[in-house]
């Protein structure tokens, strides 16, 4: 801690002069532990994401996928066969706007009776290790505050009928959080407000925590990354796998067609000739209404968050800065009457690396369409867009049983 921060450690140094002893050299510890250059993001939020020149990018699309579905799947169930495909399970956020305090996967959204997120997931993931007659090595991260209880509810559910042996967890890093005025938060009187650090430090994340020696010793050559909250997620999909290798590229997306030129979602597409995910709102109207010769959008297709990246470039990557979004979130807090308080709405600011700015890392991504309604039911917020109740419609859809 330097003292030029000053006023950033406007409520840390506050709880310092309060403690003695112990509680005191506890809290400081913690503080001397962390990197504090984190807190520079907040001065430069407004351009460290600054982009570059964007251009569309071709995806393989549904016509073309049905009309190679035995090829793509052929070659899919093989690299499976072969051992060559991991899975890794993003369970490491903190779910605020869904306000549920234990991990996002436990919730139940059963109605008759009871169904899991995480059940959701490994039911689709043992729809394709059972066709291919061999598990899939699945590596879940979870974050710090939520790990023992992400493990303990694997356990009492006997990880759902899936092979134990080949399930491990792995914990992310946490950093500090603050205010809007960039005052680093406390939680209570000994600790810092901490956050998970995003999902972009996954792969790096994996490594820290050992994983990378279970991911040589078992062969795996290509990782399918996936969010916990997308209950229709398909996970280790043999035709994307096989579409993915056909293509030659390093990475892979799969993406769904976007509803309306205004829908808020971050398209694929290249910027300054490498693939990247332009968010909504980092395209001009041209951009966004742009179309196609055939009528279809220009920047047409969104990403969904289940990506295949062939491991051997990971490493590659692993040990690169990484774009620190500061994203404006509701931070539980202890405010200076010493009340502990859990905001309604955001309060400050948390820092995250995100799995998109990885892409941005590869040379090449393949854009791999997706059918909405058979692949996309993401629970994000308690009510309205993205919430249980229509992540349960959807599921209905698809004849599960609730
Ligand atoms: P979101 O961006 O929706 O974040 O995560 P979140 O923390 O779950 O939810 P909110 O924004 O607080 O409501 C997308 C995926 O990335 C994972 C989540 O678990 C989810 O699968 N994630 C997110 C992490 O694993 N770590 C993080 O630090 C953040």
């Amino acid at each position: 801690m330097t003292k030029q921060m000053g006023d950033q450690f406007y409520y840390v140094d506050k709880q310092l002069r309060k403690l003695e002893g112990k509680e005191k050299q506890e809290l400081q510890k913690k503080i001397d532990e962390i990197d504090w250059s984190i807190l520079d993001a907040v001065e430069r939020r407004e351009t460290i994401t600054e982009r570059g020149v964007f251009a569309p990018l071709d995806a393989v699309e549904v016509d073309e996928i049905a009309a190679r579905a035995d090829e793509f799947k052929k070659t899919g169930l093989e690299a499976i066969r072969a051992g060559k495909i991991g899975a890794v399970l993003l369970a490491g956020g903190q779910g605020t706007r869904l306000g549920y305090d234990q991990p996002k996967g436990t919730v139940n959204i059963g109605i008759e009776h009871d169904i899991y997120i995480f059940e959701c997931l490994m039911k689709n993931l043992m729809k394709v290790t059972d066709e291919a007659g061999v598990p899939v090595p699945l590596y879940i991260m979870t974050s710090v505050s939520n790990n023992r209880d992400t493990i303990e509810f694997f356990e009492e559910h006997k990880y759902f009928g899936y092979d134990r042996s080949y399930v491990k967890f792995f914990k992310q890093e946490m950093v500090p959080t603050v205010d809007f005025k960039g005052r680093v938060l406390m939680a209570s009187e000994t600790e810092l407000a901490m956050a998970p650090n995003g999902n972009g430090g996954w792969f790096s994340s994996m490594v820290v925590d050992g994983m990378l020696e279970d991911v040589h010793k078992r062969g795996i050559e290509w990782i399918n990354v996936f969010a916990v909250d997308n209950v229709l997620q398909q996970i280790a999909d043999p035709l994307f796998i096989g579409a993915t290798l056909a293509s030659g590229c390093e990475s892979g997306a799969k993406v769904v067609r976007k509803a309306a030129p205004d829908e808020r979602v971050g398209v694929l597409c290249t910027e300054d000739g490498r693939p990247s995910i332009a968010e909504y709102y980092e395209m001009t109207d041209e951009m966004a209404t742009a179309r196609k010769e055939n009528g279809d959008l220009l920047y047409g297709f969104g990403v969904i968050l289940n990506y295949l990246f062939r491991e051997d470039k990971l490493e590659e990557i692993a040990d690169r800065h990484m774009p620190i979004h500061v994203v404006e979130k509701k931070i539980p807090y202890m405010d200076e009457k010493g009340n502990r308080v859990k905001p309604e709405k955001p309060n400050g600011y948390k820092f995250e690396t995100l799995v998109l700015d990885m892409v941005h890392m590869m040379n090449d991504c393949i854009p791999y369409e997706v059918v909405r309604e058979k692949e996309f039911a993401p629970i994000k917020n308690r009510d309205g867009v993205d919430s249980i109740d229509t992540a349960r419609e959807l599921l209905r859809g698809n004849g599960v049983l609730l």
